[in-house]
């Protein structure tokens, strides 16, 4: 695939929704949709673009001087297994590390709700480093598990 990454640009929602809600299999949830959409508007954020058009995206939250966040990434499912996530993180990772940030995390959905979509999200983060550290149950919803992984930069 023949994409460049760009960023980190801020203001990016009008282009980063419309991706979430492709993938109703994992943003499946309005509510959520419409705190990513406030979110996604003031953290900086890399795009996946092909010819102008954005096969995908990674917003970025930095908590403290030492940890970062992947806050929310997706990519077009047509896409998938292209390559495009993981060139995400790498370029996340790079302006993390040169911020002198030590941690990424990511929350994602635990195994202890079976998802066949969220199996392969986790197979993702720990192909690229991600290691599970806790599963809590309150985070998000008794619904929605939340397993938080995290990687050393
Ligand atoms: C998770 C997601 C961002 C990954 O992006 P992607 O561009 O498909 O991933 P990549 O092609 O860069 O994959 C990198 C590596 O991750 C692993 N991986 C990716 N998808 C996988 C899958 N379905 N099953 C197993 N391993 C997988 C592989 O090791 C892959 O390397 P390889 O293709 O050379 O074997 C993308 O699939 C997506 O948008 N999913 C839906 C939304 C989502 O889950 N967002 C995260 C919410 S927490």
């Amino acid at each position: 695939m023949d994409f460049k990454i760009e960023g980190p640009l801020f203001q990016q929602s009008p282009v980063c929704v419309p991706i979430l809600r492709s993938l109703p299999d994992w943003f499946g949830i309005e509510a959520a949709i419409l705190e990513y959409e406030r979110e996604i508007e003031h953290l900086p954020t890399f795009l996946a673009n092909e010819d102008g058009s954005v096969l995908g995206f990674l917003s970025l939250k930095q908590h403290n001087p030492f940890s970062a966040e992947i806050y929310v990434m997706a990519v077009q499912l047509q896409a998938h297994r292209g390559g495009i996530g993981r060139a995400l993180v790498a370029a996340a990772d790079f302006y993390a590390r040169n911020l002198g940030i030590e941690y990424m995390q990511v929350k994602t959905l635990a195994a202890s709700r079976p998802n066949e979509e969220y199996a392969r999200t986790r197979a993702f983060y720990e192909a690229l480093g991600f290691r599970p550290l806790e599963a809590f149950s309150r985070i998000w919803d008794e619904n929605n598990p939340c397993l938080v992984m995290v990687k050393r930069l």
